[in-house]
């Protein structure tokens, strides 16, 4: 099948890359020249951990080729994707201008039957306008699907190719049908596609986030309640998520969650709501324990530090909202290091992929280094922020010796207690138990 992808952010490309390694002719739409010049060139132009591979493997078979021209893909396309960004807009709802102006272009391009397919997380009722829209400029007959995406940053290409679920919202039979053949060598693989009316579909995707959003900030709370009283979260955690009704997954808790994601949906959703004239208390609770959640263990260190953090210095580990990306959209890391230096404190930070995002959003705020160790000279305790793979093992001594404090607060609970207590550490984690070195 001819497929065009408009917008070539990280769903785009992913989206595009797979689709292609199903087999489709994929053609993909971006206005950004540069951009298209850099993929020609065989370069993928986001952070995406086994993304290249395939992406490489499509160009040498022929089947991915780029454009910055939508009516060429129209031209040679039956079934059109769009993902756009829908950013926030001041009042949290989701912009969908890139949306409704890339449907103005396809009503007035289009020139045989289309199945214009949303992949973007758009509120309920878009798929509606984005016919209208199209309507309003062609007489030429055409479906509007919504498909909504379910892709893990550092996992996409493996939720795309294994994922839970496709869902597909249409109320027409020739663009289901489609849809089917689309993802055919999915479903040949057991995977379920659940068809449903657009709407449904589309309150699917924000329904989903903000679920999994509550389902982390809920564990959140468990796990300061279990500060409180003396319990042990990661107990809990699996006493609770052994019973499949709740499942062991996303049960982690930490400092909150970010990304491009759950904070934008649960808001958008919340604002939804009002439009409606209906309050999501629960979500509404969700923002707000999470906001606090991100800075939780900002507290802990003044108070270790003897009450104030004027002139102290945090080694910070990992600045991505989470493992395995360069992104910190809405990262923890960003509201510690706010906190941290308002009350004095200076901040050295070390992660593999996300410090050129974090120089280029908050420059010399901070202080960097390319090494995790050396980061760690003269800082009075280390703060780990992200989960990445190279913390989860260090060298203890190293830590030891560099550190004024052998004192570390982690914001993932990466660590044993008992090897923290053995090793004489002052250990801060969420909802565990607090190591106090031996005197
Ligand atoms: C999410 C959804 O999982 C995906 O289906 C959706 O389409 C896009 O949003 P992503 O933002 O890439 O994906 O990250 P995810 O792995 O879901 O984590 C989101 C946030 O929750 C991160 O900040 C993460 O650290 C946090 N989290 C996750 C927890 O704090 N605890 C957990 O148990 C799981």
């Amino acid at each position: 099948m001819n497929i065009a992808i408009v917008g070539t952010g990280y769903v785009g490309l992913v989206t595009g890359t797979c689709l292609a390694d199903f087999g489709n002719h994929v053609i993909c739409v971006d206005i950004d020249e540069k951009k298209v010049e850099m993929m020609r060139e065989g370069h993928v132009p986001i952070y995406e951990p086994g993304l290249e591979e395939v992406f490489l493997r499509n160009i040498k078979a022929n089947r991915i080729e780029f454009t910055t021209n939508i009516k060429d893909a129209l031209d040679v396309c039956d079934v059109v994707f769009l993902a756009l960004p829908t950013p926030p807009g001041e009042d949290g709802s989701a912009d969908l201008s890139y949306v409704i102006g890339v449907a103005n272009q396809i009503g007035e391009l289009m020139t045989s039957y289309k199945v214009i397919v949303n992949k973007s997380t758009v509120p309920v009722g878009t798929a509606d306008k984005v016919h209208e829209v199209i309507a309003s400029k062609t007489t030429i007959k055409f479906d509007v699907v919504s498909n909504p995406e379910f892709l893990r940053e550092g996992y996409a290409v493996q939720d795309f190719m294994k994922p839970s679920r496709v869902v597909v919202g249409t109320s027409s039979q020739k663009a289901l049908d489609m849809m089917n053949r689309i993802y055919k060598p999915l479903t040949e693989a057991g995977i379920p596609v659940i068809a449903m009316d657009e709407k449904s579909s589309e309150l699917t995707k924000y329904a989903a986030n903000s679920f999994l959003a509550t389902k982390i900030t809920f564990m959140n709370e468990v796990a300061n309640f279990c500060e409180l009283v003396g319990a042990d979260v990661d107990k809990v955690r699996l006493g609770m998520g052994s019973d499949d009704r709740i499942g062991n997954r996303f049960l982690f808790p930490g400092i909150g969650y970010g990304g491009s994601c759950f904070p934008k949906d649960v808001k958008a959703l919340v604002k939804s709501g009002k439009q409606e004239n209906y309050q999501f208390k629960v979500l509404e609770a969700v923002e707000e324990v999470n906001q606090t959640q991100k800075v939780i263990l900002v507290p802990a260190i003044k108070e270790y530090l003897g009450g104030s953090l004027q002139g102290k210095k945090i080694a910070m580990w990992g600045l991505a909202f989470k493992e395995n990306t360069d992104d910190i959209r809405e990262a923890s890391s960003l509201d510690m290091i706010e906190e941290l230096t308002n009350q004095g404190a200076s901040v050295i930070a070390y992660d593999s992929a996300a410090m050129p995002n974090v120089k280029r959003a908050i420059g010399d705020k901070i202080e960097y280094g390319d090494d995790m160790y050396e980061i760690l000279n003269d800082a009075d305790v280390l703060l780990v922020v992200t989960e990445w793979s190279e913390f989860r093992n260090p060298k203890y001594e190293v830590i030891a010796e560099k550190l004024k404090n052998k004192a570390i607060f982690d914001g993932r609970n990466l660590y044993d207690l008992e090897v923290l207590e053995e090793k004489g550490f002052f250990y801060k984690s969420i909802g565990r138990k607090t190591v106090l070195p031996s005197t």
